[in-house]
C-alpha cells in the first residue's frame, strides 16, 4: 500500500481502535540482549574467512602529498599492500549520492585527511606499518580561521530590523559563540568488504543504506546494483554515519586488489578527523521588543565554516524562522571556506547550537524586560509561521512550557539572580524552549505473515535509537501479534529501501511504511473473513469480525501473506510548518571558589506527536539532554590557529558529559497526535532533546551567580 503524503497531507488516526495494546508502551528492545551480551555483530565483528586488515594513514600537513618510504613499508613482514587510490576518499558531503569525491590522495585539504591505506595480515602489522609510513606534504595551510576569509551568503530579511531595534522599548544585540564539536559515536567507523566476482558486499557502520550504496558505487565507479551493504547493528551515528566513509571505500578497493576480504577500522583519533564535525559558530542575535516583551524584530546571523567545495552549511537558524513572532527579521548563515576538517550534520544540525544560543538571548531579554522567562516565551508564540505564513501542523510550545514548569516546580523560583546560596555554591534555575523541524522522507517496508508470525524487512538501520523495538510494536499492533511473534530484520540493502536513520525522520517515516505494509495484510485477512478492513479486529493471533472469530493461522491455510508499504515525503513541507516542541528546565550549583558548575536536576517536557515507545523515546531525550549539558559545560574541539588541525582528538582531552556530570533527567511526553505526520501521527523525537538543553543550563548559571556566559562551553574560567 502506498501513501503519497504529497497528495494526502493529513491522515486519520486508526491505531487507537486496534486491540493489541503494544504501540507506545515501554517495550524492551528485542535486540537488547544480543547487544549487551556481545552477540550482536557490529561492522568490524564476525570476520569472513581469510580476512586481512587495513589501516588508514592521515595527511600530516596540507598540500601535495608524497610518500617517502613506500617500498620499505611494503617489504615489511606481514604487509600486503600500500594503496593510494584516488577513489578511496569518500566525498565528505553527506548523504549526497552521485557527487564526485572532492578530495584526493595526492592533495591534502586538511590535516588528518586519509591519503593511504596499508593492508597487512594482522591488525597489529597494519597499524605498525601505517605508523611507519613517512609522508611529506609540501603545501602551506590555506585559510584556517573564520576571520581570515570573506564568508559566502546573505541572510534573509523581512521588514526593517534596524528601525525596529531603534524604536524598541527593549533592544538586545549580543554575540554568542559555540566551538566545533564531535559526534563521538561509541562504535568507531569501520567496514569489512569482500567481492564475489563483480559483486561487492560491505558491512559497515552506516545510517542511510540506500544512499550509502549509491555513494559507494559512485566512488568506485560501479553499478549500485552490484553493491550490497549490511549494517544490522550500528553503535551510534549522530550524523557521522550519514554518508559513506573512507574506511568503506578503501576496504572495497583493497579487497578487490588483493582478492581477499579486508577490514578497515578507524581508531578514535582518526574518527575525530575524518568524520564530519559540527561547525563552530559565531552568532549575532538581535532582539527588539515592546515594553511588555513582545518581539517586534529578530536578528540571527551566524558565521559557520566548511572545507572548500563541501555542500553542507550548518543551518544554525533553521528554527529561528518559525520559533517566535516579530515582523522585522534578518536571519541566515554565512559560510567561511576553511582548510579545517570537514563539517557536517551532527545530531540536530542547526537547532542544537542555534536554539541553544537563541534561548540564552531570550533569557537575557526576559531580564531586560523584567518578566519571567517562561512568560516571555508564552507572549511570543506565533499563530502561524511568521516567515512563510503557513499554519503549524500542530503546536505544543505553550503546553510544553506550562506543563514543564509545573513538573519542575518553576513557580518557586526567586525572580532575581544570586538569591540562593548553599555554602560555597550559588544555586539557580534556568529554562529554554526546544524546537526541531520535523521531516518525512520516503520509505518502503515488506511484511511476510506466516503461521509462525510476521517478518518485517527494510534496509532501515537501528543506530541505537530503538528501531527494532518500535517496528516490532508497529507491526504487532496492526497485525494483532504479541512482540515475540514479530521478527524485524534491518540493515541489508537486499530488503526494501527504508528511510535510513537521520534528521529524526527514521521512526516516523519507516514506521509509516511498516504500518502501510500491515494494512495490506489486514485487507487480505478481512477479505477472507468477508468483512471490511475497518471492521476487522486482530488480537493475539485471532481475527474478529462481528460475531465471527478465526485463528489467523487457519485463514493462512499453511501459506503466507505479503504486504508492502510505501510512504513518500510529506506535503507538510508545502502546506504546513511542522516541528516538534519542548521546554527544558535545569537547576545548577555554581562554586564561588572554583567556578565549577554542577547540574543538579533537569526536566524536559516534549511534544512530538504519538510516542511509539515510551522507553526508547525517553532514552533519546536523556541522550539529547546529556549532550546539552556537555555543550553548555565541557565540549570544545580546539583547532590550532596556525594550521586548523584538531588539537584534542581523543576522549581524554575532548570532554563529553559523563555519568558523574549528569543528574537525574526527568522527561515528560505530551499526549499528542500530528495528523500531518502520516497514519502513525508520530513526529521525530531523536534530536529534540538536545535542542535548547544547553541553554537551560547556561541560563541557570546566570540565575545562580549573575554571570552571562556567551562563549560556550561555560568552563570555570568563563564563569568566575
Ligand atoms: Mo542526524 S545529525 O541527521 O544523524
Amino acid at each position: 500500500m502506498t501513501l503519497d503524503l504529497k497528495v494526502d497531507g493529513q491522515s486519520e488516526d486508526r491505531a487507537e481502535t486496534y486491540a493489541q495494546g503494544i504501540l507506545g508502551t515501554p517495550e524492551d528492545r528485542p535486540d537488547g540482549h544480543a547487544k549487551v551480551s556481545g552477540a550482536a555483530t557490529y561492522a568490524a565483528d564476525d570476520l569472513p574467512e581469510g580476512c586481512v586488515f587495513g589501516m588508514l594513514v592521515r595527511a600530516p600537513g596540507h598540500g601535495g602529498v608524497t610518500v617517502l618510504n613506500e617500498d620499505e613499508v611494503r617489504g615489511t613482514a606481514g604487509v600486503l599492500a600500500v594503496i593510494r587510490d584516488p577513489r578511496m576518499i569518500r566525498n565528505a558531503a553527506q548523504g549526497t549520492a552521485n557527487a564526485a569525491p572532492v578530495q584526493g590522495v595526492d592533495q591534502a585539504d586538511y590535516i588528518g585527511q586519509p591519503v593511504a591505506l596499508v593492508v597487512a595480515e594482522t591488525a597489529e602489522a597494519a597499524q605498525h606499518a601505517a605508523q611507519s609510513l613517512r609522508l611529506r606534504t609540501d603545501g602551506e595551510a590555506g585559510p584556517v580561521n573564520p576571520d581570515d576569509v570573506e564568508a559566502e551568503g546573505e541572510p534573509d530579511t523581512m521588514g526593517d530590523l534596524d528601525a525596529a531595534m531603534a524604536d524598541a522599548a527593549h533592544a538586545l544585540d549580543v554575540v554568542y559563540t559555540t566551538p566545533s564539536m564531535t559526534s563521538a559515536p561509541m562504535e568507531p567507523h569501520a567496514a569489512v568488504a569482500w567481492w564475489e566476482g563483480d559483486r561487492l558486499t560491505v558491512r559497515s557502520a552506516l545510517q542511510m543504506l540506500k544512499y550509502n550504496r549509491n555513494e559507494l558505487a559512485d566512488s568506485l565507479g560501479i553499478d549500485p546494483e552490484h553493491v550490497r551493504l549490511l549494517a544490522p547493528f550500528v553503535g551510534g551515528g549522530f550524523g557521522s554515519k550519514l554518508g559513506i566513509s573512507a574506511d568503506a571505500v578503501a576496504a572495497a578497493i583493497a579487497a578487490q586488489e588483493l582478492g581477499r576480504p579486508v577490514r578497515v577500522v578507524q581508531h578514535r583519533r582518526q574518527v575525530f578527523e575524518t568524520v564530519t564535525r559540527r561547525s563552530e559558530t559565531r552568532q549575532r542575535i538581535r532582539l527588539a521588543a515592546d515594553d511588555r516583551g513582545r518581539l517586534t524584530g529578530i536578528g540571527h546571523e551566524s558565521l559557520v565554516s566548511n572545507l572548500p567545495d563541501e555542500a553542507f552549511s550548518e543551518p544554525v537558524s533553521q528554527a529561528t524562522y518559525f520559533a517566535y513572532a516579530g515582523a522585522h527579521r534578518v536571519i541566515g548563515e554565512r559560510l567561511a571556506r576553511l582548510n579545517r576538517p570537514a563539517s557536517g550534520s551532527v545530531r540536530a544540525p542547526g537547532e542544537a547550537v542555534g536554539v541553544t544560543t537563541f534561548e540564552c538571548a531570550m533569557d537575557e531579554l526576559a531580564s531586560e524586560v523584567g518578566i519571567d522567562p517562561v512568560e516571555l516565551r508564552l507572549r511570543n508564540i506565533p499563530d502561524k509561521d511568521p516567515h512563510s505564513g503557513l499554519p503549524f501542523s500542530s503546536h505544543t510550545l505553550a503546553r510544553s512550557l506550562n506543563e514543564g514548569a509545573a513538573r519542575f516546580g518553576w513557580a518557586d523560583r526567586p525572580s532575581s539572580p544570586r538569591a540562593r546560596r548553599e555554602g560555597e555554591w550559588w544555586i539557580g534555575t534556568g529554562m529554554a524552549a526546544a524546537f526541531r523541524v520535523n521531516m518525512m522522507l520516503e520509505a518502503e517496508a515488506r511484511i511476510t505473515l506466516t503461521p509462525d508470525g510476521a517478518v518485517v524487512e527494510t534496509d532501515m538501520t537501528d543506530i541505537g535509537t530503538g528501531t527494532y523495538a518500535i517496528l516490532t510494536q508497529i507491526a504487532g499492533e496492526a497485525l494483532g501479534l504479541p512482540v515475540d511473534r514479530v521478527d524485524v530484520r534491518l540493515g541489508d540493502t537486499t530488503y526494501p529501501p527504508g528511510s535510513g536513520s537521520g534528521g529524526s525522520f527514521g521512526a516516523a517515516t519507516t514506521g509509516n511504511a511498516v504500518w502501510l505494509a500491515a494494512q495490506e495484510i489486514r485487507q487480505a485477512i478481512a477479505q477472507r473473513m468477508n468483512c471490511a478492513e475497518s471492521d476487522l479486529t486482530l488480537k493475539d493471533g485471532t481475527a474478529i469480525c462481528g460475531n465471527t472469530s478465526r485463528a489467523v493461522v487457519e485463514l493462512l491455510d499453511g501459506a503466507s501473506l505479503e504486504g508492502h508499504g510505501h510512504v513518500t515525503g510529506g506535503k507538510a513541507f508545502q502546506d504546513v510548518r511542522q516541528s516538534t516542541f519542548g521546554a527544558h528546565f535545569a537547576e545548577v550549583a555554581v562554586s564561588d571558589v572554583t567556578g565549577e558548575v554542577r547540574v543538579r536536576r533537569m526536566h524536559g517536557t516534549f511534544g512530538a506527536g504519538r510516542i511509539l515507545n515510551e522507553k526508547t523515546a525517553r532514552s533519546q531525550c536523556h541522550g539529547g539532554m546529556t549532550w546539552g549539558i556537555g555543550m553548555a559545560l565541557t565540549e570544545n574541539m580546539v583547532h590550532d590557529r596556525r594550521d586548523g588541525h584538531i588539537v584534542n582528538r581523543d576522549f581524554a582531552e575532548y570532554h563529553m558529559a559523563v555519568n558523574a556530570d549528569v543528574p537525574p533527567l526527568d522527561v515528560h511526553f505530551l499526549d499528542e497526535r500530528d495528523p500531518w505526520a502520516g497514519p502513525l501521527q508520530a513526529k521525530g523525537i531523536g534530536e529534540l532533546g538536545i535542542c535548547g538543553a544547553g541553554a537551560a543550563v547556561i541560563n541557570a548559571i546566570h540565575h545562580a551567580c549573575g554571570v552571562r556566559v556567551r562563549d560556550l562551553p561555560a568552563t570555570p574560567d568563563r564563569v568566575l
